[in-house]
């Protein structure tokens, strides 16, 4: 398959971009960050005019596929309608009553641009109802790009000191030092308890599913005893569902693994596509940012065309089409790869749920970062190249991410690839 086209156009850009791209995490791709024209459904289309399937689904959002038309015609309705009105809108409560309706832990919602920043109110909110400064974070989770939140996300395990009592590592020149936090290994109710003893932590974050760093689901009982300590020590539990959020079921992690936390943040599927996230949780907290007490703001919060997009989304979810249609391609998507890999000799493991899960070679059953990290990353990041030159575009870290856009058609021509990729060795 050709990329000739996206590398002129994207060399092109690197003299009015910095870097060509504007997120670093598209630095560095292979062969060269692409250039698409359209994406429609389940496929992408890019500068050399390549039909690619996605897997990428822009990074997660589009639960529904690219341009589905109940969320594209709710958008250009309300363009004829208002746009921003620094000011409140129908949409946004009835938004907000889908939201609260799906996600088990929500009494309230406030709504952001980004999963980033919603990150960012609920250690306020945090810090706010506690009156304590420290967070902790793990080894390998994701949660937004800002300076107090960027450390220890894929860490050098050689530079990032004992496994149970890990070195904070920062994941980028120019960061402030993190001075309120504290970085613990996953799955190991221990080392929290250890820690909230203390008795000055505010908040604990955690993706309740780690897809940022290889697939690794709570050990049985993991979330149930962090709840319980949380709750114990006076600290506020935070499940960061950006990524799974309506995505692994239309309640997200919580919905399906049935632990409820404080605060949580959404962001991705929510708009299909659109700028949205949001914070929600329980009222006792929720109520600081309510009444004022803890600030949280953004101009573009609630902005009119986003929030008739994810009302659109919302109720399509609720309908439970979408999950339907998915677990039946998902999972013969999963059976497909499974059988494929076996063929080709190839010791690995899927894990997770049929709307995202995560592919890795030649490991079973890590339970932490350092453990998942064992992986042949490179194997796997050679075979996810070599699908992009058959025109499936897949992530090289190992996530699939299925939208209720894929057909059947789609999963065949995927496995079909999977085995002359295969077949040719990677
Ligand atoms: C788990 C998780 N939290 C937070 C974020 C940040 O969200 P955003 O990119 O919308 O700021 C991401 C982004 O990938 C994520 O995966």
């Amino acid at each position: 398959m050709d990329f000739s086209g996206s590398k002129k156009a994207w060399e092109e850009g690197t003299s009015v971009v910095a870097g060509g791209v504007n997120s670093g995490f598209r630095v560095g791709a292979r062969p060269h960050p692409l250039v698409f024209t359209g994406a429609h459904g389940a496929t992408l289309i890019d500068s050399d005019g390549n039909t690619l399937i996605d897997y990428f689904l822009g990074m997660g959002p589009m639960l529904l596929g690219h341009s589905p038309a109940p969320v594209i015609d709710a958008a250009k309705k309300q363009l004829d309608v208002s746009l921003l009105v620094a000011g409140q809108t129908p949409l946004e409560y009835r938004a907000a009553k889908l939201v609260l309706d799906l996600m088990p832990g929500a009494d309230l919602v406030r709504f952001a641009s980004s999963g980033a920043e919603a990150v960012q109110a609920a250690f306020r909110t945090a810090r706010g109802a506690t009156n304590r400064m420290k967070m902790i974070k793990f080894e390998g989770h994701y949660h937004g790009w800002f300076d107090n939140v960027l450390w220890s996300v894929a860490p050098d395990p050689a530079v990032a000191g004992d496994a149970l009592h890990p070195i904070p590592v920062p994941g980028t020149q120019g960061q402030e030092p993190g001075e309120n936090l504290v970085v613990l290994p996953w799955n190991n109710a221990d080392a929290i308890e250890e820690e909230l003893k203390k008795g000055d932590i505010a908040g604990v974050i955690m993706e309740p599913i780690m897809f940022n760093s290889g697939g690794v689901l709570p050990l049985p009982g993991y979330l149930e005893r962090v709840r319980q300590l949380c709750t114990q020590y006076g600290t506020v539990l935070i499940f960061d569902e950006v990524i799974t959020g309506f995505r692994v079921s239309a309640g997200g992690a919580q919905g399906e693994l049935g632990v409820v936390p404080d605060l949580t943040i959404l962001g991705k599927a929510l708009a299909n596509g659109f700028a949205v996230a949001a914070i929600v949780g329980k009222r006792e907290f929720m109520d600081l940012m309510g009444s004022g007490k803890v600030m949280h703001g953004g101009t573009y919060n609630t902005q009119s065309v986003s929030m008739a997009a994810t009302i659109a989304t919302l109720e399509t979810i609720a309908s439970g089409q979408p999950h339907k249609k998915i677990d039946g391609t998902g999972v013969a998507l999963m059976n497909g790869l499974k059988e494929e890999f076996t063929r080709a000799g190839i010791e690995h493991e899927l894990v997770g749920y049929p709307a995202v899960f995560n592919a890795r070679f030649d490991l079973k059953g890590p339970t932490d970062y350092r453990s998942a990290i064992k992986a042949n990353r490179e194997r796997y990041m050679n075979f996810a190249y070599e699908m992009l030159t058959h025109g499936i575009r897949v992530l090289p870290r190992g996530t699939w991410f299925l939208s209720s856009a894929h057909e059947n058609a789609d999963i065949e021509k995927t496995l079909s690839a999977v085995r002359d990729v295969l077949k040719a060795g990677i």
